[in-house]
């Protein structure tokens, strides 16, 4: 199973194992991780699941559509770095990928 590395709120970092077909929001939520509030439930209206991605994935990634940037847009944290976790699919070729959750609004 690929895996997923987590950096939370308190700066602490650890390790998950993804099962096939969840999205990177999924993963973090079903692991426990109870700070990714993903309100929504995952149709891109909430922001509550915004997460900041290791730079050395970005071209990995989904392009990000309208809707995920304007959501973005009215986060204080905003970054380059910045997405919403409910709008990337969990990969194989994702293995290792490093996310860190973004503060709270
Ligand atoms: S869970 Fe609401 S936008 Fe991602």
């Amino acid at each position: 199973m690929p895996r997923l590395v987590v950096t939370n709120r308190e700066g602490t970092t650890s390790e998950i194992s993804v099962d096939d077909g969840l999205t990177v929001m999924e993963a973090i939520r079903d692991n426990g991780f109870d700070e990714l509030l993903a309100l929504c439930g995952g149709c891109c209206s909430c922001a509550t699941c915004h997460i900041h991605v290791d730079p050395a994935f970005a071209d990995k990634l989904p392009t990000m559509s309208e809707d995920e940037d304007d959501l973005l847009e009215s986060s204080d944290h905003r970054a380059p770095t910045s997405r919403l976790s409910c709008q990337i699919p969990f990969t194989a070729e994702l293995d290792g990928l490093h996310i860190t959750i973004a503060p709270e609004d």
